[in-house]
C-alpha cells in the first residue's frame, strides 16, 4: 500500500463522506489522482463507495489496529513474552510474512497484524477471505524446544484460548470443531493456521496464525465458501479489534506457557467443554479415503478419537477434513 493510500484510508476511517476535491487538497494531489487511488484500494477489496459525484466514504467507520493500544491492554506475562508487535496495512499473509521474518532472525514472541491480506491462507490450502479492516489477521511466532510431534496439539490449545476469551467476555456459545475451527451456532467464526519449521527432535519454530471474523460485511463474506458469521452479526456492540487482539494475546500466551510446562493433558478438560463434535456422527476424509464414525474427544497428543465398527482410531489433523453428519447423534 502506498503512503497516499494510507493517508486516504486514515481520512476515510471516520465513515463520513469526503469529496474528491477536499481529499485532493488535503493530500496535495489532483481529484483525478484521488480517483485512481480509490480504484486501486477498491481492487484490493477495500469497500469504498463513491456517491454520485459527492465524494467517497467507507462502508462503515474503522478503528485501525494500533500497537500502543494493544500493548496498553497486555498482561504482565504477555508483555514479557511479546517483545515485538508490528502492524502492516496489507501483506500477502501474516503467516507467510512472519515466516520470512523468522528467516531474517525474528525472535520468539514476535507478533504481526494486518488490516488486509492479499493471499490469506486457511488450512488445507484453502483461501482465507481477508477483507480490509474487517477482521483480525494476527500471527505469532513461538519457538519451542521440542519437535513437531510434541506440537501436534498446538492448534488445539490456541483454539481453546480463543474460544475461552470470546465466551468469557463477548459471545457465549462459541465452540471448537477439531482441530481448531471456531464456530458459533454451526457457522464459522474463526480459524487457526500453524506453520512449523525445525528439526524432527526440535527445536521448532511455530508461526501461529489467527483469523477472527469481526466486522465482515455480507458483500465481503459472499466469497466465503461455507456458512460463516462475524462478531458484528451476533453482537450489538462489537469490541474494537485492538481490544480483541490484546485479550487473545493475553490468553494465548498463558495457554502456550501452560502447554510447554504441563503438556496438552492439563487442557483437555477445557477442550471437552468446547468440543462441538463429541458424540456426533462424523465423516472424515483423508488421503482420498472416507471414514464414518462417532467422535469421542481427543487423546493426549490432540489426535481425534473416532469410534467405528466397535474400535476407536486416532486421527492427526494434517490433511484430515472433518464433517459433522447433521441429524445423526
Ligand atoms: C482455517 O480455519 O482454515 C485457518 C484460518 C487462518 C487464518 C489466519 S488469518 C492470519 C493468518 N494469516 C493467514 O494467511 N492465515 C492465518
Amino acid at each position: 500500500m502506498t503512503p497516499i493510500q494510507e493517508q486516504l484510508l486514515e481520512t476515510l476511517s471516520d465513515g463520513e463522506l469526503h469529496s474528491g476535491t477536499t481529499l485532493g487538497d488535503s493530500l496535495g494531489v489532483s481529484r483525478a489522482a484521488i480517483w485512481k487511488q480509490i480504484q486501486a484500494l477498491q481492487s484490493i477489496g477495500v469497500e469504498i463507495y463513491s456517491e454520485n459525484r459527492h465524494g467517497y466514504r467507507l462502508s462503515a467507520p474503522v478503528t485501525f489496529l494500533d500497537e500502543q493500544e494493544i500493548r496498553s491492554r497486555l498482561s504482565v506475562e504477555a508483555t514479557q513474552c511479546l517483545p515485538h508487535i508490528d502492524m502492516v496495512w496489507s501483506c500477502d499473509s501474516t503467516n507467510s510474512e512472519l515466516m520470512r521474518n523468522l528467516h531474517d532472525g525474528a525472535s520468539s514472541g514476535a507478533v504481526l497484524l494486518a488490516e488486509h491480506q492479499v493471499a490469506g491462507r486457511g488450512r488445507r490450502g484453502k483461501e482465507w477471505v481477508s477483507p480490509f479492516g474487517g477482521s483480525l489477521y494476527l500471527s505469532l511466532l513461538w519457538k519451542f524446544s521440542g519437535g513437531p510431534m510434541v506440537l501436534s496439539g498446538l492448534g488445539i490449545v490456541v483454539g481453546i484460548a480463543m474460544a475461552t476469551v470470546l465466551n468469557r467476555s463477548w459471545l457465549s456459545g462459541v465452540q471448537l470443531k477439531w482441530p481448531n475451527d471456531l464456530y458459533f451456532q454451526n457457522q464459522k467464526l474463526g480459524g487457526i493456521l500453524i506453520d512449523l519449521e525445525g528439526e524432527s527432535e526440535g527445536p521448532t519454530s511455530a508461526v501461529i496464525g489467527i483469523g477472527l471474523n469481526v466486522n465482515v460485511s455480507q458483500a465481503a463474506g459472499g466469497r466465503i465458501k461455507q456458512p460463516w458469521t462475524s462478531l458484528s452479526e451476533q453482537l450489538d456492540s462489537v469490541p474494537s479489534r485492538n481490544e480483541l487482539a490484546a485479550a487473545l494475546l493475553n490468553e494465548v500466551v498463558e495457554v502456550l506457557n501452560r502447554f510447554e510446562s504441563e503438556g496438552l493433558e492439563s487442557l483437555t478438560p477445557e477442550w471437552d467443554q468446547l468440543d462441538m463434535v463429541r458424540d456426533h456422527h462424523v465423516l472424515l476424509e483423508l488421503e482420498g479415503k472416507r471414514v464414518a464414525g462417532v467422535a469421542r474427544g481427543i487423546d493426549q497428543l490432540g489426535a481425534l478419537l473416532v469410534e467405528s465398527g466397535g474400535a476407536v482410531s486416532r486421527y492427526f489433523s494434517g490433511d484430515v477434513s472433518l464433517r459433522i453428519q447433521q441429524n445423526k447423534r
